[in-house]
This record gives C-alpha cells, structure tokens and sequence, in this order.
C-alpha cells in the first residue's frame, strides 16, 4: 500500500505504543495471564453510575457545560483540594478535563513553544513524552535513581537545565515504577524550580493509592510555588471511572485563561455526564477508595511474594503507590526488554509491558500491574516459575 506522505513531522517522531502492541499480540493468544494494562478491573461504585443515570434522566446531560466545568462540580474539586491536598484554592483556579491526559496535553500546549525543553525524570508515562514532542517541544530525559528506590536526582536534574528549559512534568505514584516522591525530594524540586523560574506540571493519578507509611504530597501546597505549578488529577484511578473520562487540573489564576484557550479546542468541555457522575463520587461515601486501595495492597504484597521466588530473573524496589511496579530482569535475554516481553507473552502466555516504553532507563525492565484479580496474579507466576524453571 502507497505510504501517505502527508503525516506531520511531530507525529511522525512518535513510535508505537508499546502498551497497545502488547494488547493487540496478546489478543492472537488464548487464555493469556494479562498483567500489562495500568487500568482498574473493577466496576465503577454504583452510587455514581445511579447518580449519572439520574442525569441522563433529567434531562441535564444534552448540551455542553461551561468549557471549565460546572460550578458545583468546581465548588467540591475546591473543597478536596484543599482537604486532601492542603492546596489553598478556589474554584476558579480549576478547569474541568477529560480526564488527567487533555488536562496535561491543555497544560503542555499553553506552556511550550517549539524548542522548549521539558525535563522528565524516567522511567516516566510515555504518554507524559509523547505530549511534549506532539507540542514540539522536547523531551529531556533525566534517569531516577533506582538504587536509591528510583529517587529523583536533583542534582543531575539541575545539571539538565539550560536557557530552553520551561517546566518539569512528572507523575507520583510513579507510572510505571509503583513509587512516590517524598516531601523531602519534591520540596528539593519545587527549590529548583523557583531559582529558575520553571514550571512544573504534575500528574496526581494515583494520588490516594499509596502504601506502608508513604504519604502523597502535592508540589502545589508550598505557598511559594502557587504560580509555578499546573496539578492534574483524575476519576479514573481513584473511582475506577476509567472510559467515563473525567479529571481536572488545578493552576493559578492567572494561566487559568490561557490553559482554557488551548483546552476548548482539544474538547469544548468534559462529558457532562461524567461530570454529573464525578459530582456524586465526591459528594458520596468514600469508603469504595479505600475498598481498591486495601485490595491493591494486598495484590501488591502477593506480586512481590511471588517475584521472590523468582529472583534469579527479577529484582524489584517494592512499590510504595500507585497499583504498577517496574522489576529490573537480570538474565541476559531481559536486555532487550521488547522482545522478552513478546517471548514470555508466546511461550509463557503472560502479557506484561517492556519496560523500553517508559523511556530509555527503563530498557531490562518490565512493567507489571497488580490492579487485577489476585487469581490472574497466581495464574501469571505459576506459568512464568515453570517458564523459567
Ligand atoms: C500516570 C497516569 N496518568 C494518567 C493516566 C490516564 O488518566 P486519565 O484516564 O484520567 O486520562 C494514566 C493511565 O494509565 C496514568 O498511568
């Protein structure tokens, strides 16, 4: 077939996602253990899918919202920023998204210009640098510190700045490393920032699955940082409302306008549907977050029950957050993580994600969630011990 010639150059640059690659391998087989997708397996609590369903009836749902959201809806987001996050803020400084990644692809457009740079400490969501080389801008990738439980390094992070550097984007809880920056290291960052006068654009997705004694800190609640930061976060993670695609970003109120600029044009406004239902996830019992967190956690402690028994293939730094974690493979055929990922997907039956996709420091990783029934956990190690066995 003739190649179409007419594809920009940006898109053009974006390799393939390794993520849907796996996906689609994964369909050629049968009965697969599928340990590759970062998405939650259970169904959205009820009370919200009644709560849009009351919606739909009342006739509310037809037309579009303000594109920033609706007021009451704003008016709660407030209120669990500044409760859960100790970000003193207002409605205002909030515009509603579909979800977390067209609030950060809003963020990325209104901020960048051809040939900014955009520092990005990796492993990170390869979405996160695909949206910088979609704006034209470019990706500086600077590792963390996997010995020290993939740390950011301040210091290489500051050696990385230059006069065309204008933000930091990260996301904590890590995708795809399963951890979560301190207060101690993001203070040290949100310091660099300032001295350069930088941006820094965070992506809070898996901010209320975190584990053991880590706490979620958000860079937005240091006063000094208010005009410094663009904050996303989402209902998918934390409702389990992944396809009803609904987040919000948080800024202060002077970009609010030109964020809102580059967000009518990529979607008007969110699903008002999924605004009505993201309205009750706040309004209602919250007992259903902790519900997943305790059922991530206990799946989490038995992955890593499990790659004990493996560790002349794997080591790993126990994840601390989010429902993912990043094993290193020490076998010489992990160097190559694509094709052992597609080797253990055929042979094994066991569908995981390379870690190459996460960026170059994630090469001789894999990336494994625990978001799934503990039976699929089991199914995947009993298959990979006699794999490699
Ligand atoms: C770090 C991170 N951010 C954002 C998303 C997607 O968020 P949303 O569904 O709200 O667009 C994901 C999904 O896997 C993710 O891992």
């Amino acid at each position: 077939m003739k190649k179409n010639t007419n594809i920009s150059k940006r898109v053009q640059q974006i390799p393939k996602s390794a993520i849907h690659e796996m996906t689609r391998l994964s369909k050629e087989i049968d009965d697969v253990a599928f340990l590759s997708w970062a998405k939650p397996t259970s169904d959205t609590p009820i009370h919200i899918k009644e709560a849009a369903i009351k919606a739909i009836e009342e006739g509310l749902v037809g037309g579009y919202s303000t594109s920033s959201g609706l007021p009451e809806l704003k008016q709660e987001i407030a209120k669990k920023l500044m409760r859960d996050n100790n970000i003193s803020t207002n409605a205002s400084q909030i515009i509603v998204t579909v979800g977390a990644i067209e609030g950060l692809a809003s963020s990325v457009l209104a901020l960048i210009d051809p040939g900014d740079e955009v520092i990005l400490p990796t492993p990170t969501y390869s979405t996160h640098i695909r949206q910088v080389v979609i704006s034209s801008g470019k990706p500086i990738l600077v590792p963390l510190i996997e010995e020290e439980g993939f740390a950011l390094d301040i210091e290489a992070i500051e050696k990385a700045i230059t006069p065309r550097t204008k933000a930091i984007m990260y996301c904590s809880p890590n995708n795809p490393t399963g951890t979560t920056f301190t207060e101690k290291e993001l203070k040290q960052l949100a310091d660099v920032a300032l001295n350069n006068d930088l941006m820094v654009i965070t992506d809070e997705a898996y901010e209320y699955f975190v584990y053991d004694n880590s706490k979620h800190f958000s860079i937005a609640s240091i006063p000094e940082m208010s005009k410094n930061v663009v904050s996303t976060y989402t209902f998918t993670k934390t409702y389990a409302m992944t396809g009803w695609r609904i987040g919000y970003l948080h800024a202060d109120e002077e970009i609010i306008p030109s964020i809102t600029k580059a967000h009518i044009p990529l979607s008007i406004c969110a699903p008002v549907v999924s605004q009505y239902a993201a309205l009750a996830a706040l309004k209602g019992p919250q007992t259903c977050v902790e519900k997943f967190r305790k059922h991530y956690l206990s799946a989490r402690d038995l992955l890593c029950d499990r790659l004990d028994e493996l560790d002349s293939v794997f080591q790993y730094v126990k994840p601390n957050g989010s429902y993912l974690m990043f094993p290193k493979i020490i076998v010489e055929e992990g160097k190559d993580s694509a094709s052992f990922c597609k080797k253990l997907l055929r042979q094994a039956k066991v569908s995981t994600t390379p870690g190459i996709a996460f960026g170059p420091t994630g090469e001789s990783h894999l990336r494994v969630s625990f978001c799934v029934p503990e039976e699929e956990i089991n199914k995947a190690f009993d298959r990979m011990e006699e794999y490699f066995s």
